[in-house]
């Protein structure tokens, strides 16, 4: 790739001003100045103000996302966007969260520049499993485990079933729901109908990453390798 394109491509200035970036010797290539825009480098060898291109390859996060931060632009209040370097979102195809949380649910988000993982994961086709643990207002009724299997459950106003969802109770108003697709508001609305409605909501795996075990703090993110999906 050209000099000027990594810097541009990668998020870390207009391709206008990345000329001026590269005459300035911020892009080095095995401790030489690379000291043209034109010059043809690997974005994975070089490095820019003394660092490594971040996600050369694509770039796959998992973030804790904390409560009352929103996924929308449309939504008023804190955005998940702005606890990620501004780099990211000014990358090339930008950056995008696989499906989405609501402002009142805590717990694991993807973030991705790649559309095809996003789509592998956010589609009903593919049946990525998410468990979520919730807290209700009142008593699950016991009857909701088998309705919930049975793949019958119709969420009001929808035409078609929900796909069949494993629900395990820990006490009267507390449990795990593990869903194989994700639809708007899809965990409160299938409790709500119910009589149960959600007080509390966090998810705490998708497929086989599990937020504990990656250690994060409300608010943090770590790179994750996209195969563990596959
Ligand atoms: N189901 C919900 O109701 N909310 C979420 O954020 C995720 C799943």
């Amino acid at each position: 790739m050209r000099a000027d394109a990594v810097l541009s491509q990668y998020g870390y200035c207009s391709r206008r001003d990345a000329a001026t970036w590269v005459k300035m010797g911020r892009m080095t290539l095995n401790g030489d100045v690379v000291g043209s825009a034109s010059a043809k480098v690997d974005p994975r060898e070089v490095l820019i103000k003394g660092a490594a291109v971040p996600f050369v390859d694509g770039l796959y996060v998992a973030i804790n996302k904390p409560l009352g931060c929103t996924c929308s632009h449309k939504e008023q209040g804190d955005l998940v966007d702005d606890l990620l370097p501004d780099q990211w979102h000014n990358r090339k195809g930008g950056v995008q969260t696989v499906g989405r949380l609501d402002k009142e649910t805590s717990g694991l988000l993807l973030l991705s520049d790649d559309g095809t993982f996003v789509h592998r994961l956010t589609s009903p086709k593919h049946h990525v499993p998410k468990r979520y643990r919730f807290v209700t207002e009142n008593p699950v009724p016991a009857e909701t485990v088998d309705l919930f299997a049975s793949g019958e459950f119709l969420l009001e106003g929808e035409q078609s079933p929900c796909l069949p969802a494993q629900l395990t109770m820990l006490s009267d108003c507390e449990g795990l729901l593990i869903l194989h697709e994700g639809r708007y508001h899809q965990v409160r609305r299938m409790l709500a109908q119910q009589g149960a409605a959600v007080l509390q909501l966090h998810r705490e795996a998708i497929g086989s990453l599990e937020l504990d075990a990656l250690n994060l703090a409300p608010g943090e993110w770590v790179a994750i390798d996209p195969a563990i999906f596959s």
